[in-house]
């Protein structure tokens, strides 16, 4: 398995291009399914999840064809040939359960594996499946699997969300757009991801409102047809680069980045002492002669901090002047990367959902490893800042949400780079 080794390199310099954004790729793929005319996607990012999708949606009779070097995605479902998503690939990627609503729609039927746990935590799907029988879905659990079946197809209803899920709005979402009657979803997700779902599902003839707030309205039609849709920039991205010259100095601007997609983070990050600018090509981001302060975070709901930017704050806090406190509230298991980072010489105390971080002098490199995406990526960020080498194992997570990791970074001069299983 290849393996990642990161030195401490000073100051970083240059400019880094922001890729699509993963999360919403994903879930405008799955879009693909309600709709007999094709959906082409432009400014995807080539990552192994997009593949692991695009491998499922396969599997379900999607065709689909990859243009200008994979950035540009053609698909085409003009019949759904099979209604069963495996848990083979389900398994792999939580965010395949996104193809229960779609399916549902079109076909009436769908037969989705259950996603199972992960690293994070216990991540139920109970929400989704809520939702899809508010809409007139019947559903069974057998051996695994979900089997929804609407046989006279799906009815608008109104659906109260207890806790606001990302992924459970979007199947919602989807499901209700080929409902018949007026779909209201209270306590919806306001991700820049979900928005722009929705707005991908406008484009291709769907009638919805209030996209970005609380509360969505769907007006369902009788056929949705094709399009073509731009990603928006991978926000989690943007941030994660943005960590990086504050962990070790310099300035980077991050070609593509939008502040608006991730202003509570920005304005931790300028509460600890960075500077950015917002630029006519992006975001410029600099430490200047600044020293990083701790500051305090609680994950929330989208406009709130994000949670997939948790870990890598916490890497970026390892190192500030004072103590910090980190409060996870989205995922009950998200603190995989403490452990690994008090290895490299971190002062961390985790208390259930709460981490309390004190600054110290200097990190040092270590052999680490992480369970999760966005665990892996806190660790090079820690490795960016450390004396000596840090060796990242099992890439492979990071290889599902970064685009040429070490490319990007060893552009603006860190010391990164990627050791081949085989040599
Ligand atoms: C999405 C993102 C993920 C991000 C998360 C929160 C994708 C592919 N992934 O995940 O990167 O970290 O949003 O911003 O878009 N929950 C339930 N029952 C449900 C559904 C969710 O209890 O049926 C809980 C989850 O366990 C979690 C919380 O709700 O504690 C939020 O999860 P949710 O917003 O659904 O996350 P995802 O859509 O899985």
């Amino acid at each position: 398995m290849d393996s990642i080794i990161v030195r401490g390199n000073g100051p970083l310099k240059g400019a880094i291009p922001i890729s699509g954004a993963k999360n919403t790729c994903l879930k405008l793929m799955t879009a693909a399914l309600l709709t007999d005319e094709p959906l082409t996607l432009t400014n995807v990012p080539r990552l192994s999840d997009i593949a692991t999708l695009a491998h499922l949606l396969e599997t379900l009779g999607v065709e689909i064809a990859r243009l200008q070097d994979g950035r540009v995605m053609a698909l085409s479902a003009r019949s759904i040939t099979n209604r069963r998503a495996d848990y083979d690939i389900v398994r792999k990627l939580r965010a395949s359960f996104n193809v229960l609503g779609p399916l549902l729609a079109r076909e009436n039927e769908a037969i989705v594996s259950l996603p199972g746990g992960c690293a994070i935590g216990a991540r139920k799907v109970d929400l989704h499946l809520m939702a899809l029988e508010k809409l007139g879905a019947e559903i069974r659990l057998e051996e695994g699997y979900v089997h929804a079946i609407a046989a006279n197809g799906l009815t608008g209803a109104e659906i109260d969300f207890p806790m606001v899920s990302v992924g459970a709005t979007e199947n919602a979402l989807a499901a209700a757009v080929l409902a018949k009657g007026t779909t209201v979803l209270k306590n919806a997700a306001c991700e820049p991801d979900t928005v722009a779902f929705g707005e991908c599902l406008q484009a291709m003839g769907a009638k919805i409102d209030g996209l970005g707030t609380r509360e969505i309205t769907i007006e369902g039609v009788d056929r949705l047809h094709g399009t073509t849709h731009e990603v928006i920039p991978d926000r989690i991205e943007l941030g994660t680069f943005m960590i990086a010259p504050a962990i070790c100095g310099g300035e980077v601007e991050l070609l593509g980045g939008r502040r608006d997609l991730a202003e509570a983070f920005c304005d931790k990050l300028e509460e600890a002492g960075m500077s950015i600018q917002e630029t006519d090509t992006g975001i410029r981001v600099a430490r200047g002669n600044a020293s990083i302060r701790a500051v305090d975070v609680t994950t929330a709901p989208f406009p709130g901090f994000p949670t997939d930017l948790q870990a890598q704050f916490m890497a970026l806090m390892c190192t500030a002047e004072g103590t910090s406190r980190l409060e996870e509230t989205i995922f009950e298991n998200r603190f995989m990367h403490a452990p690994e980072l008090i290895r490299m010489g971190a002062d961390i105390d985790v208390q259930g959902g709460v981490a309390t971080v004190t600054g110290v002098e200097k990190l040092k490199g270590a052999p680490v490893m992480a369970t999760d995406l966005r665990a892996s990526v806190s660790l090079i960020l820690a490795g960016l800042a450390a004396e000596g080498e840090t060796v990242v194992n099992r890439v492979y997570h990071l290889d599902r949400g970064y685009e040429r990791i070490e490319e990007k970074l060893s552009a603006v001069g860190a010391d990164i780079r990627r050791v081949r299983a085989d040599g």
